[in-house]
């Protein structure tokens, strides 16, 4: 069976496991400093007693003899913890010791006597756990201290003395000391978990209102979507109905009058050219519809845009009958691209007839293609004379059925700038040098297109 953790179990595993680490090397070296401090000051207090007692014998007196150590010794035998004192010479022999017996023993190889016969002060915690401890065994802790023994003005020592302490004292202080730094280490380590863990919780948290709030932002934005859409639909439904509608109750009103007047051939004549009117009025919105849908099939082939743009302004002439005032600006190198030449041509025939409906009759539109190295794009614009577009209208003017025209359906521009976007390019609007507008179709240059050869 696996044990399937939650991330905020394995981050607590994790915070428990760190702070643990540093709270016990940090409780490690603290107790360690703390017990190497006591023993230091306990040790120099042993060798500052020894040599004030031994570093100044009397006018004539030799430092180390019997004599003068047992006159000066006795008083630190007489104190409570003081257990035994061996005095030792420069050659480890036993000069003089508390317990008689053993004095003239050489000392057995004693590391902590060597330094101290080198000039350390040497404090010894477990001297019974020596070999050369064996034979004294007292029922109390016991604490040594090896000193230096000097004479005055001596830098080498004569000898060493080693004190034995009841260290019964000494080893609680440090019990003591060991618990305090524990307990302070575990209670910092307990307020770090606390203290990581609530971090933890309130990023958590935080992280997760985050991610609800960006969720119903989200949810507020298709919601959005949906609605715009709708009402697009709406709108272009209501738009469409209008249209069929007007015509249709024309019809229906004309056929009515016409039967009542079947006495009436000529009235009946007029009603019927009514009629056809309306019809003929309903299939051209139907046609526009029907250009709006084709849009829809995008077809790319290598195409030659100056063709595409003769050919453009040829249908407007025909259609108008003001082909003469379209002025033409063309380059001279080839303008190639991938497009589809229907839709490109269809796109510039309907920013040809806003032109030319703008302009008045006697001013002239002009049409340049160029290639832009900086966008690397074909540019196509269609410059006129007419009043130009306000500022207010410029991005209503693109969206389906927006027309300020009375005959106008409000679909050239929305057909044209789809058909830029199909492209990979931008239909723009912006004032002409002359006052009027200019609109600028830009299409995708092919990629390995570097601008146009000359
Ligand atoms: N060259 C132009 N100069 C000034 N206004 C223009 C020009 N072309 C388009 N417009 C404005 O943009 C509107 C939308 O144009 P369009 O989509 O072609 O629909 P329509 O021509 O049926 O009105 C026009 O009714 C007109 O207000
Ligand atoms: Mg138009």
């Amino acid at each position: 069976m696996t044990l399937k953790r939650s991330p905020l179990l394995t981050f607590l595993l994790a915070a428990v496991l760190l702070v643990g680490t540093l709270v016990s090397v940090s409780g490690l070296v603290a107790t360690r400093f703390f017990q190497q401090a006591i023993l230091e000051r306990e040790s120099q207090l042993v060798n500052e007693l020894a040599s004030s007692l031994l570093a100044e014998p009397a006018e004539g007196e030799a430092p180390l003899t019997a004599g003068f150590l047992d006159k000066q010794l006795h008083h630190l035998l007489a104190l409570d913890d003081i257990l035994r004192i061996n005095v030792f010479s420069a050659e480890k022999y036993l000069l003089w010791s508390s317990e008689s017996d053993i004095i003239g023993r050489r000392a057995r190889n004693d590391a902590p006597l060597g330094r101290a016969l080198s000039g350390e002060v040497v404090p010894v915690t477990q001297p019974f756990q020596r070999a050369s401890h064996r034979d004294w065994n007292p029922k109390a802790d016991v604490m040594e201290v090896y000193v230096p023994i000097r004479s005055a003005g001596d830098s080498q020592p004569l000898g060493a003395m080693g004190i034995y302490r009841d260290a019964g004292q000494i080893n609680q202080t440090l019990t003591r000391g060991a618990m305090l730094i524990w307990g302070s280490a575990g209670l910092v380590g307990v307020l770090l978990i606390a203290i990581i863990t609530t971090l933890h919780g309130m990023l958590l948290h935080r992280h997760r209102a985050a991610l609800a709030s960006l969720g119903s932002l989200d949810e507020k934005h298709r919601r959005i979507v949906q609605l715009e859409k709708m009402s697009a639909l709406g709108k272009m439904v209501g738009e469409v109905a209008h249209q069929v509608n007007s015509p249709l109750v024309g019809v229906v009103n004309k056929a009515q009058l016409a039967a009542r007047r079947l006495d009436d051939p000529e009235r009946i004549r007029g009603y019927l050219r009514d009629i056809e009117a309306a019809g003929k009025h309903c299939a051209e919105f139907v046609k526009r519809l029907l250009d709006l849908s084709r849009v829809s099939r995008f077809e790319k082939e290598s195409v030659d845009l100056k063709r595409v743009v003769q050919e453009a302004v040829q249908l407007v002439s025909q259609g108008s009958g003001l082909g003469g005032v379209i002025a033409l600006a063309l380059p001279a190198h080839e303008a190639r691209v991938d497009a589809d030449p229907v839709l490109l041509r269809h796109a510039l025939f309907n920013l040809l007839r806003n032109a030319t409906a703008a302009s008045p009759a006697d001013e002239s539109v002009t049409v340049s293609l160029f290639f832009s190295a900086t966008q690397h794009c074909w540019c196509i614009d269609v410059e006129d004379q007419g009043p130009g577009v306000p500022e207010s209208l410029r991005e209503q003017i693109f969206q389906p059925f927006f027309t300020t025209s009375r005959d106008g359906n409000g679909l050239g521009l929305a057909v044209a700038s789809t058909v830029a976007t199909l492209h990979g390019g931008t239909l723009e609007v912006m004032d002409g040098d002359e006052g009027g507008a200019l609109f600028r179709l830009a299409i995708e240059a092919s990629p390995t297109a570097v601008g146009p050869r000359s």
